[in-house]
């Protein structure tokens, strides 16, 4: 996994933004750390890379569970929050299914990996190790 630290909201950002660049229709990428790791802002970078003119609605979505996006590059970005979620059976209340058109991008995705062993999901975790620092660690090459 490729480590990269981010020392800033403004460098984490950043690097959803170059991360995106590396992202293809039918793609579905797991944020894993805890409460205030980084993933929002993570997935406000990811969804400015795509083309999104206002970041703005991008915000984490602590009842709404699904939040459809489309850029100019014409790729939809399905944002997903899976730390409101219990039993497995509500997994699918997500609308998982539908990212398959787009880009799937989902908050607490350590809850959801068990449960699509067959679909390939691209892992970013985020570890805090300061005030304003985070390590974010890629499985896939950015
Ligand atoms: N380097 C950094 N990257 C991202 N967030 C940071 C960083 N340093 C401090 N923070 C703070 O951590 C919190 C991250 O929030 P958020 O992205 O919503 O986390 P999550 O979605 O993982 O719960 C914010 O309060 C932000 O200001
Ligand atoms: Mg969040």
């Amino acid at each position: 996994m490729k480590r990269i630290i981010s020392n800033s909201t403004a460098e984490t950002i950043r690097l959803g933004e170059r991360f995106a660049r590396s992202l293809k229709k039918g793609d579905f990428v797991a944020l894993i750390g805890i409460f205030g790791a980084g993933k929002t802002y993570f997935t406000k970078g990811v969804a400015k890379g795509l083309g999104y003119k206002t970041i703005k609605c991008v915000t984490s979505p602590s009842f709404t569970l699904c939040n459809i996006y489309k850029g100019k590059r014409g790729i939809r970005l399905y944002h997903f929050d899976a730390q409101r979620l219990g039993k497995p059976a509500e997994l699918f209340r997500l609308g998982l299914q539908e990212a398959a058109d787009g880009i799937g991008i989902i908050e607490w995705g350590d809850k959801i990996l068990y449960h699509l062993k067959n679909t390939p999901i691209i892992k970013v975790v985020f570890k805090v190790i300061g005030k304003n620092k985070r390590v974010i660690s890629f499985s896939k090459r950015i």
